[in-house]
């Protein structure tokens, strides 16, 4: 384990000057997968965020480096590495939000489904370690296919006997955050005040973002609501072949798993009407598991808020969603119980 205090004079004066801080709890924040493409630019993040006291940050290899460096910023958090198994442990006691981007990402012509091999396996191994030594932690679950680990994380914490629907999340905001980003853009109206709910999963077609619900209203032509539908949906592939190789998203996807992350702190520390889209346990619809905006509280979910008015648009597709995402969360399920 390699432990960095940053207490520098101007740490404290920045921390002053915007935050009360002596009315912030202490939260500590792990993340696993912290040496990563999202996991470096989001340990970077956390360590930014003035709501997180303590900064773990776990991989099986290269953590010291990135902890050392993210440790000399001046802000309020203590950032430790730890680096391999038998520091999993360490590094995930006392963690009130423990945020996984461990994993492989998308090459182009994959999908995120052909990652479920890998990612299932080192998910499963990385809940099992959450249920014994975090249990009351709340899970963001970044690694994908998203819509097979949250249910894979769900049946490793029953069979602990830890699982609680209030407390494991798949994180879905990178969707909204692009839905958000590419209607300002088309209804020319200012991003920072544009909201669009993104429901469904996370991936292809399960993603479904409601342009109709989308503010401010801005009465785009039908055309234009299906392809920004259509290119919110492919987000991800866009960005994986951009890169052509190297990977899927990675500093878009740090920049909404911060947001995401400090939605959780916010609502633990007893913020009120702290409101996001998440991949949940859900009674939404006919489905265990689904994507809808969610109040976060001091336990996690407070409340799955449904789906309100859709477009025939969105109906349709909302129906047409339900098939892919029903078997994406049965193969989790399968899997976690196969051994
Ligand atoms: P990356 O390959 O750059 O980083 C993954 C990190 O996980 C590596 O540092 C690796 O050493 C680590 N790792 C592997 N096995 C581990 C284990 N057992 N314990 C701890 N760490 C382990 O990949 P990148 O680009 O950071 O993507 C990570 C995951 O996030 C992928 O599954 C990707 O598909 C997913 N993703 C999810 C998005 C979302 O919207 N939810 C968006 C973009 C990516």
């Amino acid at each position: 384990m390699f432990r960095f205090v940053a207490r520098s004079a101007a740490g404290k004066h920045l921390l002053r000057r915007g935050y009360a801080t002596e009315s912030v709890p202490d939260r500590k924040v792990a993340v696993l997968g912290a040496a990563g493409g999202i996991g470096q630019p989001l340990a970077l993040l956390m360590k930014l965020n003035p709501l997180v006291s303590q900064l773990a940050l776990y991989d099986i290899a290269n953590t010291p480096g990135v902890a050392a460096d993210v440790s000399h910023v001046n802000t309020r958090s203590e950032v430790a590495g730890y680096v391999g198994e038998e520091q999993l442990g360490k590094a995930l006691e006392g963690s009130d939000v423990v945020i996984i981007p461990a994993g492989v990402p998308r090459k182009p012509g994959m999908t995120r489904d052909d990652l479920f091999n890998i990612n299932a396996g080192i998910v499963k191994g990385l809940c099992a370690a959450i249920a014994k030594y975090c249990p009351n932690a709340l899970v963001n679950m970044i690694s994908n296919p998203v819509n097979s680990t949250v249910p894979i994380a769900a049946e490793v914490f029953k069979k602990a006997g830890t699982y609680d629907e209030k407390k494991l999340f798949g994180v879905t905001t990178l969707d909204v955050v692009r839905a958000k980003t590419f209607y300002a853009g088309k209804a020319k109206v200012n991003v920072a005040d544009v909201n669009v709910p993104v429901v469904g999963g996370h991936a292809g077609i399960t993603i479904l973002p409601l342009f109709s619900q989308a503010t401010p209203k801005a009465n785009l032509a039908e055309e234009d609501i299906k392809a920004l539908t259509k290119r919110t949906q492919d987000g991800g592939t866009e960005v994986v072949e951009a890169k052509a190789g190297k990977g899927s998203a990675t500093l878009s996807m740090a920049y909404a798993g911060a947001i995401f992350a400090d939605a959780c702190l916010k609502g633990l520390n007893g913020v009120p009407d702290v409101v996001e889209c998440s991949f949940v346990q859900s009674t939404v619809t006919e489905l265990p598991f689904f994507a809808s905006k969610v109040r976060l509280g001091k336990n996690g979910v407070e409340e799955v808020l449904g789906l309100g008015p859709l477009s025939d648009y969105e109906k349709e597709g909302l129906e047409n969603l339900k098939p892919e995402l029903k078997a994406s969360i049965e193969k989790g399920i399968k899997f976690a119980n196969q051994s």
